[in-house]
């Protein structure tokens, strides 16, 4: 199938260079030359396990091309897939712009019968939108289909080849056919249902796994003050099949490119559609006030972070990736450093340099090349994100005089262990 996907960022390289890698001739588009230039030579911009190999295998196959023209890329292509961003606008809603402009740019260049499929996530009633740009534009008949994505950061190429579902939403018998074949070599089960309920599973789905966070956390907090013990709890009702045992587990908030902003994006949707008291507010305000209000009681417990060295160990949101969108880090340092801490942080990838364009790191801030000079003069450690590299390394080994307190924000760590090197460990709801 002709195959044109256009936006090359995440979602946009990974769903090309996945549906290449079945036989599809797709062409990546952006408007951005900078971004082709570099794909054409294989080069990510980000870091994805797996992505640069696939992508450089397609390229080699010729199933893959990246260009910034539109009408090369549209003119013969069956299917046009948009992945393009959809940031929040002021008022908290997506922000539509670059879904339009590419609605705008591609529509003169339509072949008959093509589907235009939105991937980005946009709310309920995009698609009607949708078909007036692009009928203002064009006199051939063509299909719009809305298929949500359901990829995570990190192990996005793994959960293309493999996702629990497929989503597509349309209105027409042929374009389900049509989009059911794409979508056949991923043998997953598909949910065919109206392009409003795709949209709207996309917010549920996040929304969803976003409460089911905030609610885990705030157990955590009551478990501090009752003696009971989280991972306990998690244990204790995971078993029940109608809970289940994942995105189940306590940290210092969401964080992320998807999760703060569709939490964001359903509530400002809410309000401007007559649901101004909505849980979704509720859920975003728990999420915003956490790191603040877990520093406060953290600075109780080691006596003010003011002249402290603390090492912050984790910079990206998660692991596997070097995004730092709305990531603990980014909220955690300024405050430290608002107290007057002096930060000494570590990530295998990510750069907090890069990430806010400074050139030089603010006063007493530095990012360090290894978790043993992040924790050299330290008295303060900090580990925000489950790296591999940060929670296998050896703490109770790392233990000096000055190194007193250990905090585990995402509880990976053994307490009992590093009380016994002779840490004051600090975890999230766990009173042992
Ligand atoms: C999320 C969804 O999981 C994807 O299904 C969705 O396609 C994607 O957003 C999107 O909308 O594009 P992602 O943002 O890559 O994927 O990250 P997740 O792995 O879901 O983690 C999100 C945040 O939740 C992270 O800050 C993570 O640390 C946190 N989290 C996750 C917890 O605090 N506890 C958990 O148990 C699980």
């Amino acid at each position: 199938m002709n195959l044109t996907i256009i936006g090359t960022g995440f979602v946009g390289v990974v769903t090309a260079a996945v549906y290449a890698s079945f036989g599809n001739e797709v062409i990546g588009l952006d408007i951005d030359e900078d971004k082709v230039a570099k794909l054409k030579k294989s080069k990510v911009p980000f870091y994805e396990p797996g992505l640069e190999e696939l992508l450089k295998e397609q390229q080699q196959t010729g199933n893959l091309v990246f260009t910034t023209d539109y009408q090369e890329a549209i003119k013969n292509a069956e299917v046009i897939m948009i992945a393009v961003g959809t940031p929040s606008a002021p008022d908290g809603q997506a922000d539509l712009r670059y879904v339009f402009a590419s609605l705008e740019s591609l529509a003169p260049h339509l072949a008959e019968e093509a589907i235009v499929v939105i991937k980005s996530t946009v709310p309920p009633g995009t698609l009607e939108k949708a078909r007036e740009i692009i009928g203002q534009r064009t006199k051939v008949k063509f299909h719009l289909a809305s298929v949500p994505e359901f990829l995570k950061e990190g192990s996005a190429v793994e959960d293309t080849l493999h996702p629990d579902r497929v989503v597509i939403g349309a209105t027409h018998e042929t374009v389900f056919a049509k989009l059911e074949k794409l979508h056949q070599p991923l043998k997953a089960p598909v949910v065919k249902v109206k392009p409003e309920s795709a949209q709207m599973a996309k917010y549920a789905a996040n929304a969803y796994l976003a409460t089911r966070i905030t609610f885990i956390n705030q157990i955590a907090d009551l478990c501090e003050k009752n003696g009971a013990d989280i991972e306990e709890i998690v244990a204790a009702i995971s078993p029940d099949q109608r809970i289940g045992a994942h995105y189940w587990y306590p940290g210092f908030g969401y964080g992320g490119s998807c999760f703060p902003k569709d939490v964001k994006e359903l509530a400002a949707y809410s309000r401007s559609i007559g649901e101004g008291d909505n849980m979704f507010n509720k859920i975003n305000d728990l999420n915003e006030d956490r790191i603040p209000r877990l520093l406060e009681s953290f600075e109780g417990e080691l006596d003010g972070w003011k002249d402290k060295t603390v090492a912050v160990l984790g910079l990206s949101f998660k692991p596997n990736t070097d995004d730092m969108r709305e990531s603990p880090a980014t909220k955690v340092i300024p405050i430290l450093l608002s107290k007057g801490a002096k930060v000494q942080s570590y990530d295998p990838l990510a750069n907090w340099q890069e990430f806010h364009r400074l050139e030089n790191l603010e006063n007493n801030h530095q990012q360090m090349k290894t978790i043993e000079d992040a924790l050299q003069g330290a008295e303060v450690m900090m580990s925000l994100v489950e790296w591999p590299q940060i929670i296998g390394f050896d703490f109770a080994q790392a233990k000096t005089n000055q190194l007193k307190w250990f905090i585990d924000a995402r509880n990976q760590f053994d307490p009992e262990a590093l009380k016994k090197a002779g840490y004051h460990y600090l975890g999230l709801g766990r009173t042992s």
